[in-house]
Formats: structure tokens, sequence, C-alpha cells
């Protein structure tokens, strides 16, 4: 069986126990800004899980692809990966523990034939916020699993939740034995010495969170599966890692033939970092120096020193994004269909690094002359690491030149520098989820709803090209990215401006239809990122001014809003115009 398979047959599985099949959410969050990138299954759903309707019903499955950028220096072992894809199925305050369970080992044991031997099983051992899950142990009994094979264990390994805040619950997670020896009398599925590998985790999503550490019940009991691809591929097909798959043993091959220095940790992060790369610009990612296009950077960055350490000429890149787009298109559709924009933007990000790795190997020389008026033979680590730091200009490299040239370096030094460095990006991207997934409150909905307005102003004055680009919404202005060639003139920002704040006097009704896409294009509703939306869509109508698709929540009278003003009118890219605006109380 191959990855697209395994996708297939669960989709299908699910479609025929009544579930809907939604598609997945791009890489790049819209509308959400507390996250780099989409990690779970469950950050698109987060409103749905907190009690809005979803138009497609109340048990859906999907494929989600994800990244996840905490590991990205861990990339190159066995069993690392920032890009995957996350299968699972949803309940929205529909079917709970019993039949989520049967669902899972109907799915592994018959569809996937994984014998029951194979299995074992985690659940909550319970603490002073939610009691010990023996409920979900007796189900699992009664559909088979030994008791032996079913373990508790406290937070830190059965309890989901996103970041600091937001929905959460106990889960029950499913292992697969690979066969291998036990490392220990202790050993079992929360040891980590890969006897047991984790394939299945289904929350059980019935509290939140709150900011002071506190536990609400939900509205609503859900369940939120994931199920990795990559990993339960790698083990049907008795792989030792998803490299040897056919997601990416081609470039693996093709990278071997082409290195004239081959290793294999090198291999295994420019196949990996090549398809997250592809995949994230598939989805609208640009390189940049911050948050979203600052990963980007960094991928493409250490696959091209990668590809620089194998002795692979940089001129093969482009055979090799074109090969990765043969492997995996029929997969990620997008891939086929951004493919001309990956080669450009990669190529061009390759230029600029090698403009960066020249000028850091000037300014390398300059302090190398320095040293050695002053009669010092060795680099400090604060050197090295400014010189990675400023320029991007690799470690290994400045030891090369440093050493050409008679000197040493204080890598030990540097190493320290690089893990505090590290650390505190960490933490930086942590910070990112601390707002909740989401976050749905006051302003932000309220932003939401001026977002509207605001697209179907600029259409007025700017006429109908003017259509979404994108969209941004924190709790303290909304950004918006919409197409027009030139920059707007201000009397044309004092005419949207203007038609906002009328539409907000006239205290106008928001109302929420649901029906099919093509019903809703039919009625005129502005509907964009065509394949983010599943077969029923929302149209939000704000009186006889706007409608639009939209997952919603919105305020209910536009007269909630207050005054609406535009702080700013930039480009944002080629033909791309975009406009901050806040709220005034
Ligand atoms: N949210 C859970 C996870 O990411 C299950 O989908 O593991």
């Amino acid at each position: 069986m191959t990855a697209l398979e395994i996708r297939n047959k669960f989709l299908n599985y699910f479609k025929a126990h009544g579930h809907s099949i939604i598609p997945s959410a791009p890489l790049i969050p819209e509308n959400d800004p507390s996250v780099l990138f989409t990690t779970a299954g469950m950050h698109p759903l987060v409103p749905y899980l907190l009690g809005e309707k979803h138009p497609n019903g109340t048990k859906l499955a999907d494929y989600q692809k994800c990244l996840r950028t905490v590991d990205i220096d861990e990339v190159g072992d066995n069993r690392h990966l920032t890009f995957f894809e996350m299968l699972g199925n949803w309940s929205l305050g529909d079917y709970f523990k019993e039949q989520s369970i049967k669902y899972s080992m109907e799915f592994l044991t018959k569809e996937l034939n994984i014998p029951i031997e194979k299995l074992s099983v985690t659940c909550f051992k319970g603490d002073a916020d939610a009691p010990r899950d023996e409920e979900t142990a007796k189900i699992w009994k009664e559909n088979g699993m030994p008791e032996e094979r079913i373990y508790y264990f406290g937070k830190d390994d059965n309890w989901w939740i996103a970041g600091e805040t937001g929905p959460c619950g106990p889960d029950t997670e499913i292992f697969y034995d690979t066969g291998k020896e036990p490392c220990g009398d202790k050993c079992d599925p929360s040891c980590g010495c890969g006897k047991y590998v984790e394939i299945w985790n289904n929350v059980f999503m019935e509290y939140y969170k709150n900011p002071d550490g506190t536990y609400s019940k939900l509205k609503q009991k859900n369940v939120d599966t994931g199920l990795g691809l990559e990993r339960i591929n790698m083990l049907l097909q008795g792989k030792e890692t998803p490299f040897d798959t056919e997601i990416f043993a081609p470039i693996m091959e093709r990278l071997q033939e082409l290195a004239t220095n081959d290793n294999i940790a090198s291999r295994r992060i420019v196949a990996e970092h090549l398809r997250s790369s592809m995949m994230i610009i598939a989805d609208g990612g640009k390189p940049s120096n911050i948050d979203r296009g600052y990963i980007l950077r960094r991928l493409i960055r250490r696959m091209i020193r990668h590809l620089n350490k194998l002795g692979i000429d940089l001129n093969n890149l482009e055979e090799l994004i074109t090969l990765n787009v043969q492997i995996l298109g029929e997969m990620y559709h997008e891939l086929i269909n951004n493919k001309d924009n990956i080669i450009k933007t990669i190529l061009e990000e390759k230029d600029k690094f090698i403009k960066t790795l020249e000028n850091g190997e000037k300014e390398l020389l300059k302090e190398l002359n320095k040293l050695k008026e002053k009669g010092v033979d060795t680099l400090s680590a604060e050197a090295v690491f400014k010189l990675y730091e400023t320029y991007g200009f690799p470690q290994e490299v400045t030891k090369e030149i440093a050493e050409e040239n008679g000197f040493k370096i204080d890598l030990t030094g540097f190493d320290k520098l690089f893990k505090e460095h590290q650390e505190k990006s960490r933490m930086g991207s942590e910070q990112k989820f601390k707002g909740g997934l989401a976050e749905q409150n006051e302003q932000t909905i309220a932003y939401h709803t001026a977002t509207h307005l605001l697209h179907k102003a600029l259409q007025i004055v700017l006429g109908e090209h003017a259509t979404q680009k994108g969209s941004n919404i924190t709790t303290e202005r909304l950004r918006f990215d919409f197409a027009h060639p030139q920059k707007v003139t201000k009397e044309e920002l004092e005419q949207v401006e203007k038609i906002v704040n009328d539409q907000i006097q006239r205290d106008l009704v928001v109302t929420c239809e649901e029906m099919s896409y093509d019903e809703a294009k039919a009625s005129g509703a502005i509907g964009l990122f065509e394949n983010k939306y599943g077969d029923r869509v929302k149209v939000y109508t704000i009186g006889d001014f706007s409608k639009e698709i939209c997952g919603g929540p919105h305020v209910k009278h536009t007269g909630e809003l207050g005054r609406f003003k535009i702080k700013k009118e930039e480009a944002s890219s080629a033909g791309v115009r975009r406009i901050k605006a806040v709220l005034e109380k």
C-alpha cells in the first residue's frame, strides 16, 4: 500500500460511516496570527469544537497538511519531519468515546489488516482536573484489547491541548509494536526506545483550559483524532524510516547518484526540507526575515548547505524540484499548479543565499586579518555566532576558512551560544500559541465582520477586480490584502472608510445561511480559496450590503463595530495592496 492509498482508504472508510469529507486547510492559517503554521488537524476546526455549527455537519473526516518547526534541527535522524500529513476523524458534539474507539479499532485491524497483537493503548490516569479514564479502558477491553496492553499515564502523555489555553481533553493513544526487543523491564509505550510507535491519537475534547489555568466543560463533547500518515505508511511497509518509503525514496536515490561526498543525514535533510519548502510555497509562503517567511528561509538555506556538503551542484535544484512534483503531485495537486512559482522562489532564495555566503566570507576574512594584527590565533565564539546570525554564515564554513588561514575556532562556545539562541526562538514560537488557537474574542470577531465590509467597499470604490488576496486579524487591528495594480489614492481611501462607517451606522443585521458551494456562487456570494471549502458552505450576509462565503463567527449587528479607521495602505507584493485598519470605540 502507498501513502495515497492509505489516505484514500481512511477517507472512504469514514465516508461510508456517515462522515463528510472536508478538504485540508492551507498550511498557513488564515485569520489566525496565533500560530505560524497549521500544526494539527484540529487547528482549522477550533471554532466548531467550541460550538460554532459546521456547514458539513457533525461528523467530519479529512487529511490535514501540518508543519511543526520545533524539531527543525533534529531532521536528519531516522524519524523527525517538519511537514507531515495527519488523517483525522471528528465528532462535533456527535459520537464520543465508544464509537470513536470502535472506528479506530475496525479501521486498523479490518481495513489496514494490522493484527491486534501488534497494538497497545494508553489512557489518562486522572488528576485533580479530570478523572481517571476507566470508561475508555473498558471500551478498549470490549473491543478486544487485553488488559495487559492497556496503560495509564498522566497529563504529559495522555492529555491533548494545542498551546496554553483552548479546547482540550484526555486522549487515548494507539501504539504499534515494531517487534524490537524491549529496552528493559520497564519498556512500555511511554519509554520512547522505539519498540512502540504511536500511530493514532483520539482526543476526547470536552474541556476548555482557561487563561487562569482552570478547566471548564465545553458546550459539547467532541472527538478529535490524528493518525500520522508518514508513520503508518512506514510501519505497514515494514520500513525503518519514512525516507525508505515511496514519499522520499526516489529523491533520496537521486541525491545519492548526484552526491560526490555522500552522507545519509544530509540527504535526509535535503529531501525533507525540499518537500516542506515546496508545500509552504504552494500555500502562499515567501521567504523573509520574520515569522513564517523566516522558517521557510531557514528550510531552504539549510537544504542548500547540505546540498553543498553532499558536493551536489546547485544547478541540479530545478531537476530535484521537478522530481518532487512528480513524486508528490498526485497527493498534493497544489504542487503541480504552483510548480513555476515554487521553482522561481527556491532559485531566487538560493541566489540570495549565495550572496550572503560571499558577504559573510568577506566579513570573516576582515575579522581574521584583525586577529592576525593583534597576534590572536583563535576566532571567538561570539565572532562565529555573529557571522551565523547576521550573515546566515554556517559555522562549518567559518571553521573551514578559519583553519585554511591558520586559525582555531571556539566551536564549543559557539554551540553554547547557538543552544541559547535556539531555546529563545523555540520559546518565541511557543509564545505564538499562547493567545490560544484561532482566538475568538469580541475584538477579533468584530474585525472579522469589518473585513467583510472593507472587502465590499473596496470593490465598490476600486472595481470588482479588488478581490481578497489575504487576511490577518489580531485583537489590535485587521490587515487585508487585495488585488489592485496601483496605490490607492487618499480620496479613494476616504471613500472606502466612509462606506464602511455608513454600513456600521445603519446597524445592519448579520445573518448566516448554509448552502451548497454552487448555490452560494449562484447567489452572488463572494467566495475565495475555492479548494478550502467542503461541499456545503456558510454564507454570511450583512444587510443588503455584502454576501460572502465564510466560516464565521461574526457580530450580530454592524452597530457593534465602533468607528472604522484605515491606518495604512501599502504594497504587499506585485499587483497586491495591503490595508491595515482599526475599529475605534
Ligand atoms: N489533536 C491531536 C493531535 O494532534 C489529535 O488529532 O495529536
